[in-house]
């Protein structure tokens, strides 16, 4: 007999990226951390009802999970663990999950949700070896594929491991290294309030590096050169240096056609208040954008500026 714990609970967070996007699909190095304040949550209980009830109040959903169809995100997430357990009978429960994330911004929403129901499910399992890093990380791409086409893997994996991370998309395993922060950086990170599907950016990039691979090529090169000098600035504490490669990493994101009006708005606004640096973070074409700033002048001058140039969320977070 299987046992079970009666209300189980997990969380994962949010998630920018500080360097790299897109040219990550590609094999260059990229650098992201969680947004930890910002958290999608998977609570388990019983249920009498004889079935497995998937309830996600704010995406109006209250489904049975038999219902779903195999390109569910929410219903793969819980039959990727159950599939990893050998467990052909889904559990009597419901999973109510929720979300302080917002969707299609370049947070890392999708993986988020999808990493909190693994590790909820595989806890109320108590399978332990199925709430490692690694494995939640790895069944949390699974469910990433559905949203992204071809995801890296940077996205499953900084929401499972949790702390900031230098990526390498590689085979047969990626390169996935933790580092240290020698100053702390803080990020403004404000929301265009334009939703952008990731699957249709990275597809329309995939496009157009067919069509021009040696240009493309060129660009995915800065791009990966970028992230490695910036993630010796951050080693080595030189934030005017990271700022500066921030900027220069949104222009070759710029040239990839995935910025917009909105997001190129936020960024000029932000440099001209200040900022150390700025660009857009995760797929573009509307989401997030994050600028560096050095101290509390500095960030209030950037908020202002942000919120006058039409930020529709304004948060800030400290990497440390
Ligand atoms: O999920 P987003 O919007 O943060 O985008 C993920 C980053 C990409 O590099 C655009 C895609 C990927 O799979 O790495």
């Amino acid at each position: 007999m299987i046992e079970f714990n009666a209300v189980t609970e997990a969380t994962a967070p949010g998630k920018i990226i500080l360097f790299g996007e897109h040219a990550v699909v590609y094999g260059r190095p990229a650098i992201a951390a969680p947004i930890s304040q910002l958290r999608a949550k998977a609570t388990i209980t019983y249920s009498s009802s004889n079935n497995c009830y998937i309830v996600a109040p704010d995406l109006n959903r209250h489904d049975r999970l038999q219902d779903l169809p195999p390109d569910d995100a929410l219903a793969l997430a819980a039959r990727q663990v159950l599939d990893a357990a050998h467990i052909a009978q889904p559990p009597d429960v419901t999973i109510y999950v929720s979300s302080q994330i917002p969707i299609a911004s370049g947070m890392g929403s999708g993986a988020a949700i999808a990493a909190a129901i693994i590790r909820a499910l595989a806890k109320h399992l108590r399978r332990a070896d199925l709430q490692t890093n690694e494995m939640v990380s790895a069944l949390t791409y699974e469910v990433e594929k559905i949203h992204h086409g071809t995801p890296s893997g940077i996205d499953n994996t900084v929401v499972a491991y949790e702390q900031p991370i230098w990526f390498v998309r590689q085979s047969p395993q990626n390169q996935i290294e933790p580092f240290t922060v020698a100053t702390p950086l803080r990020f403004v990170v404000a929301d265009t309030g334009v939703r952008s599907s990731t699957k249709v950016a990275v597809g329309d990039v995939r496009g157009q590096y067919e069509a021009q691979p040696a240009q493309f090529t060129e660009i995915f090169d800065a791009c990966g050169r970028i992230a490695q000098t910036a993630r010796a600035a951050i080693e080595a504490g030189d934030v005017v240096q990271v700022g500066q490669l921030m900027t220069e990493n949104h222009a070759w994101l710029q040239q990839m056609t995935v910025s917009s009006p909105e997001l190129d708005r936020l960024v000029a606004a932000a440099l001209n208040a200040g900022a150390l640096g700025a660009k857009l973070s995760g797929a573009g074409r509307g989401g997030n954008m994050i600028a560096l700033v050095a101290n509390d002048e500095m960030e209030t001058a950037v908020r202002a500026a942000l919120h006058q140039a039409g930020a529709k969320s304004i948060l800030t977070t400290i990497l440390t």
